[in-house]
């Protein structure tokens, strides 16, 4: 299975719908696993309001970041800064100087156009939580879609809440592109009246409105193949929580998805963050860490947790 960007990179980002559930934390050592395979790797810190991937890998705050492309056009090429990490680099976000709303559509289009051809074999993106329309998109742009949870119902239900708003942001764009967005909004518009009920209501109703619409939906359907990652997992029963969500995402909002695996709860991971240190260097032979190397795997393959 390949799956690769204009420049020839492939984009993985990491979302969902929480903060502080291990975005972070997974993106930083899943760059470092992929590194430590000799790939060159580029992180980008999307998350403009908090970002702390630098943290995360151990190194001070980079001097070049986001603000410089965003403020002063510099291109991001030139913002990317060595880790310490061998192939891997960072590009680092902005903290406090730039506030998402105020992004001019012609600046994000750039931005996604240049992290597309950044020179690497992987950038991997991790963003803020919420579901603000600049992150969706951000996350759009990827070819591995990859969604964090923990295993605790209000983390589970954001994470259903981002899906669904994620998928129906594709479908938007799609139809736009297709001079249906029309339709589209005229429907959503209408569906109290169509007694719609939930999201998998909602796209059997498009499905019935037009027959393109119906081929539009399912190319969109068959192009959003989320990959959900457990992350701090503290009792085994709750392995299993990832085909649960993998079935509900399926059977109430139609989305098909794959238990990428799962990454125990481990005291060392906040410890090592407090010292400075990158887990995954500093712990390559705990059992976490070869949780985040399967996790590695099964996103490179499509493989998953099995049953
Ligand atoms: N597997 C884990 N085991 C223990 N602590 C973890 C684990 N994953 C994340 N954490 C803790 O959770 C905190 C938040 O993680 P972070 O990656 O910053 O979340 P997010 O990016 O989703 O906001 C980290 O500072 C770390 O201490
Ligand atoms: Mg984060």
């Amino acid at each position: 299975m390949t799956a690769h960007g204009e420049g020839g990179c492939e984009i993985w980002a990491i979302g969902g719908g929480k903060g502080g559930i291990g975005k972070s934390f997974l993106i930083s050592c899943l760059g470092t696993a992929l590194a430590g395979r000799g790939k060159r790797v580029v992180l980008v810190d999307a998350d403009l309001g908090g970002a702390n991937l630098h943290s995360l890998l151990g190194i001070g705050r980079p001097k070049a970041s986001l603000t410089s492309f965003f403020e002063k056009k510099v291109p991001l090429a030139e913002l990317v800064v060595a880790t310490g990490i061998d192939h891997l680099g960072l590009l680092t976000g902005a903290i406090g100087s730039l506030d998402p709303d105020h992004i001019k559509y012609t600046q994000k289009l750039k931005f996604f156009g240049q992290i597309k051809k950044l020179d690497a074999e992987y950038v991997l993106i991790d963003l803020g939580a919420g579901t603000h329309f600049n992150t969706i998109d951000t996350f759009l742009l990827a070819d591995r879609l990859l969604v964090v949870t923990v295993p605790e119902i209000t983390a589970i239900e954001n994470l259903y809440f981002f899906l669904k708003n994620t998928f129906f942001r594709k479908l938007v764009h799609a139809c736009t592109e297709q001079g249906l967005k029309e339709l589209l909004r005229k429907a959503w518009l209408d569906r109290r009246r169509h007694n719609i009920q939930n999201f998998i209501e909602f796209l059997a109703h498009l499905r019935g409105l037009s027959p393109r619409l119906e081929r539009l939906i399912e190319e969109q359907l068959d192009t959003f193949t989320i990959q959900i990652v457990l992350n701090q997992v503290k009792l085994r029963q709750d392995i299993v929580i990832g085909h649960s969500i993998r079935s509900v995402c399926k059977k109430y909002y139609g989305l098909s998805s794959r238990y990428a695996g799962y990454v125990e709860h481990d005291d060392l991971v906040p410890r090592c963050i407090n010292n400075r240190q990158s887990f995954m260097q500093a712990y390559p032979a705990s059992r976490s860490a070869g949780q985040i190397e399967l996790v590695a795997d099964n996103v490179l393959t499509g493989g998953e947790v099995s049953l």
